[in-house]
């Protein structure tokens, strides 16, 4: 059975805003699809998803952001294999490096990784939410 979630961390909220349009697009073809902070959900509550979506700003010199995301990410990255997985994030100031290194990442693990991952640039404008949602919709059908 599929069921979704989407997992992220967001400082000054725009991967928040982010993570609520991926959401509600998933939801648009899928009713099993839960939405949480990273810091609501334990990994082995997000190992039993088929389906996750982690959303995750570019942080210090273009990483994951070290406190919360990075570790829970770690610690569930031996159990990716074979999960269906999409990444998004804000950025600021970088070129996006943060998230060719996630992708990568994500691929060494093992996991399924759809399309490549959606950044955008500080606050998501309309256009962008909608991006997030199309992105969300697009992952429901993966
Ligand atoms: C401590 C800190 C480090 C950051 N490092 C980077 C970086 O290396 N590259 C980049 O493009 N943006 C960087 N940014 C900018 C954030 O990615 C950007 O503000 C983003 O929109 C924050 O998303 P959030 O509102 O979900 O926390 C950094 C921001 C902060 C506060």
């Amino acid at each position: 059975m599929k069921n979704y979630a989407v997992i992220y961390w967001s400082g000054t909220g725009n991967t928040e805003i982010m993570a609520k349009s991926v959401f509600k697009g998933i939801k648009e073809l899928n009713s099993e699809v839960e939405i949480y902070n990273v810091s609501e959900i334990t990994v082995e509550d997000a190992k039993k998803f088929s389906h996750i979506a982690f959303g995750c700003p570019s942080m210090g010199a273009e990483v994951l952001e070290e406190t919360e995301f990075d570790p829970f990410f770690t610690k569930l990255e031996s159990n990716l294999s074979g999960i269906k997985v999409a990444l998004f994030g804000s950025y600021g100031w970088g070129d996006g490096e943060w998230m060719r290194d996630w992708e990568t990442r994500t691929e060494n693990a093992g996991a399924q990784l759809f399309e490549e991952g959606l950044i955008l640039g500080d606050k998501p404008t309309s256009e962008g939410e909608d991006e997030c949602y199309q992105f969300g919709k697009k992952f429901a059908a993966f």
